[in-house]
């Protein structure tokens, strides 16, 4: 038998407590993935085919405020002062999302992102895992971080290692209800960890992430050798983390991403996030690299360029890039 959306959250919700309040006030930061999430084994649940590891951005992700509207038919949504229509493709996917929690209830919602939302940066992560938040304070329910986790995964898979600050891994699993694939904070955490947002480009992108990931996923012939890579780069991250080896962990962070975008390039036809200015970026990397600074990359889907250095290279860095936008997990209490 299929098992739905709405089993798992009646599942997560069975032993919750019920305390509404008037309203929710809540943050969650947006995370980079160091090891890729990139294709999913069920995607009405968004459970994912590998594990994957991020470090969260600190106070760059979403604000957001909620409380229930009587006498309303629809939600409403304010997005960073503005309010958007209905048929607005986010208003569409937090609508749907809401329908499995509202109880007759529709909501008010006013989202603020801190992070650059014009460069593609604005995830769904910090959004869906706000949300959740929002709903657990609004609700009362009181949820586990690892409840709220497996939450904020149905709504974006990412967004399942948005409940926490730092060094995130999002367990694979292997149930069918997907009740053992939640993310946890890693033991080992690093604190001068830094991720740089260079905003490449302001145009919206030729198609979002589910598509790209489902598309390449299913046409991609390099597709295949994904699992395998995952495993391996998994692996030399969690330990060069133990180790404080951050050659070791650049290497593998830029060969994952770059392992990506090989599927990517390799679906038929090929999605292509790439622009010049992406490759003159990662050429510069390597070059500064060639210089002697300890300088890696990393890429989602999109044309963006995601820099990471430690703490002690942050001046040097923003003196070959002026515009970085540099980001510390560590910021708030990890
Ligand atoms: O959570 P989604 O559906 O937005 O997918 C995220 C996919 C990547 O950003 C490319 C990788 C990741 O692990 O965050």
């Amino acid at each position: 038998m299929r098992i739905t959306r709405e089993d798992v959250v009646s599942q997560l919700l069975a032993g919750a407590s019920d305390r509404p309040v008037e309203s929710a006030d809540v943050y969650a930061p947006a995370n980079i993935a160091l090891c890729k999430y990139w294709g999913k084994r069920c995607s009405e649940l968004n459970l994912p085919v590998t594990g994957s590891l991020s470090l969260s951005l600190g106070s760059y992700g979403s604000h957001l405020r909620m409380s229930r509207m009587t006498e309303a038919t629809t939600d409403r949504v304010t997005h960073n002062g503005v309010a958007l229509s209905a048929d607005t493709a986010f208003v569409r996917t937090l609508t749907a999302y809401l329908d499995l929690f509202r109880a007759g209830a529709y909501f008010n919602i006013e989202t603020r992102n801190t992070i650059p939302t014009a460069a593609g940066f604005a995830s769904s992560a910090s959004g869906f895992a706000a949300a959740v938040r929002g709903l657990d304070t609004l609700m009362g329910w009181a949820l586990s971080p690892q409840a709220l986790s497996s939450l904020a995964r149905l709504g974006s898979g990412s967004a399942c290692r948005s409940v926490y600050d730092g060094l995130v891994e999002w367990d694979v699993g292997s149930s069918e209800d997907g009740m053992d694939s939640f993310a946890t904070p890693l033991r080992d955490q690093w604190p001068d960890l830094r991720i740089g947002l260079l905003v490449l480009t302001d145009k919206t992108k030729p198609i979002g992430s589910r598509q790209a990931m489902q598309h390449t996923v299913d046409t991609s012939p390099l597709y295949r050798a994904w699992p395998e890579t995952v495993a391996s780069d998994l692996a030399t991250i969690k330990a060069a983390i133990t180790e404080r080896s951050f050659e070791r962990l650049g290497q593998a962070v830029e060969g994952n991403a770059m392992a990506m975008h090989s599927t990517m390039f390799a679906a038929r036809p090929s999605v292509i996030y790439w622009t010049p200015e992406t490759v003159a970026t990662i050429t510069r990397v390597r070059q500064l690299r060639d210089e002697g600074l300890m300088v890696y990359c990393t890429m989602d889907a999109g044309p963006n360029v995601k820099l990471l250095f430690l703490h002690a290279s942050q001046e040097a860095i923003e003196a070959a890039f002026p515009d970085v936008v540099v980001t510390n997990a560590y910021n708030g209490d990890v």
